[in-house]
């Protein structure tokens, strides 16, 4: 069974009507589905399993504590990029031995938190950096675990934004420089240097590129291991892609099947950062149709989300799928589905077929469980969406709707 699917016209998350959910909850509304969470969890996890792996699911893509807690049951590491991203692992008692910590602009107090939670490795993006871990750690009297992030300089051909791994992109240490630097951090004695890491991008739906780059680092590692120091761990990133629209599935069994292939004999253990592959295709975004409206070119239908509660279409073009949340009949109108924001970016599809709606009606997001509530903003003062997350016939609110209060919260009025 499709953990979204729709029974007699009507779309259910798991054995819950989306249309209850609207109800209960009001709109625009998150949902995700833990099963659908578990499922890309153990999808991965069953793939490696010939390997000792680790997965540390990326943080970004979505960080509800709610859906952070599924996944640490799962046994799952956590792969974050920020003071907060820690805080919200530490929120729920995540086993920090699982923790990697990336980012190409990590401050000293980052560093010094990372420290004292006794994470796994950083993953570090420049000699700089690495020269800040040591002193920080050198103050602190521990020792700091890392691996270093190698830019291989393989185009993973996807959206250009999204693109890390190649030698124009801010991301890593570029190959060439690699073996002297690791040369480097192997001298500084508050480093325990452990791994190698890589991640070349986002939305990859095709395995080559990936597979390439994985052999470009494990030959690297493959030298450092031999020359300067043993490496324990082979960090591969993340970037699985998932279907938005008609794209060719991210081949799981095949990749894994290759990556083994291509680090095997080295020894290490193999870690993965996966976001978007587990997150993506486990949440949709439920929003009201507020008003129709007919210009001489358009046909716009106008709902309650907008580009701040999700802004990949404005930002990278991304395409949605897009549904009513009750199909009555197959008729269908061609329309730009746009939000309330102030802003003629705000879209969330232009010039898309879709199901035939009436004011009032409901529609559902596809594929918003990654980059969609963590992307969201207050922009013209809009009170965060509310999440929910269902397991089987239950949902529990793993997000309250923000109110204006919280808005204004912060400011301070009296100047
Ligand atoms: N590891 C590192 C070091 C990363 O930078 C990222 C994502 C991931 C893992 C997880 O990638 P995933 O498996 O989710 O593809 N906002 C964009 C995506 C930005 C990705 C940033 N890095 C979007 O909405 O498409």
């Amino acid at each position: 069974m499709n953990d979204f699917e729709y029974r007699g016209g009507e779309l259910f998350c798991e054995d819950v009507r989306a249309k209850d959910l609207i109800e209960k909850y009001g709109t625009p509304l998150y949902v995700y589905s833990r099963k659908a969470i578990s499922g890309g969890f153990d999808r991965l996890s069953d793939a490696f399993r010939k390997i000792d792996h680790l997965i540390c699911f990326s943080v970004k893509s979505c960080s509800n504590l709610g859906v952070l807690r599924v996944l640490k049951e799962k046994g799952s590491g956590f792969d974050i990029v920020s003071g907060g991203e820690l805080f919200r692992i530490e929120e729920i008692n995540a086993d920090m031995s699982k923790v990697v910590f990336a980012g190409v602009g990590k401050t000293n107090d980052e560093i010094e938190y990372a420290l004292e939670q006794n994470i796994l490795m950083f993953n570090v993006e420049s000699e700089q950096e690495a020269e800040r871990i040591n002193s920080v750690a050198g103050d602190l009297g521990v020792e700091a675990g890392i691996a270093i992030r190698i830019n291989p300089d393989v185009d993973p051909k996807t959206h250009k934004y999204i693109t890390t791994g190649k030698s124009e992109n801010k991301f890593g240490v570029d190959i060439e420089r690699g073996y002297d630097l690791y040369k480097k951090v192997a001298g500084l004695k508050n480093l325990a240097v452990k791994g190698i890491q890589m991640h070349i991008g986002s939305q990859i739906t095709e395995i080559e590129p990936y597979v390439t780059a994985v052999g470009k680092i494990a030959r690297l590692a493959e030298r450092i291991k031999k020359d300067i120091i043993p490496l324990s761990y082979m960090d591969i990133g993340g970037g699985m892609g998932i279907v938005y629209k008609d794209e060719k599935p991210f081949d799981v069994p095949a990749f894994a099947e290759a990556v083994i292939k291509e680090i095997k004999s080295l020894g290490m253990k193999l870690i993965i950062e996966p976001g978007r592959y587990i997150s993506g295709n486990s949440g949709v975004l439920l929003t009201q149709v507020q008003y129709l409206k007919k210009s001489a070119e358009k046909n716009f239908v106008i709902v309650d989300a907008g580009m701040n509660d999700l802004i990949r279409p404005s930002l990278y073009g991304a395409y949605h799928r897009i549904e009513p949340v009750s199909k009555r009949d197959k008729s269908s109108v061609l329309c730009d589905v746009v939000g309330p924001v102030c802003e003629s970016g705000d879209f969330i599809a232009k010039d898309r077929e879709i199901g035939r709606v009436s004011q009032d009606d409901y529609l559902c997001v596809f594929s918003a469980g990654a980059y969609g509530a963590v992307m969201s903003s207050n922009y013209n003062s809009r009170p965060r969406a509310a999440e929910v997350l269902v397991d089987g016939n239950e949902d529990i609110m793993i997000r309250k709707r923000e109110e204006y209060l919280d808005l204004t919260r912060l400011d301070n009025p009296n100047i």
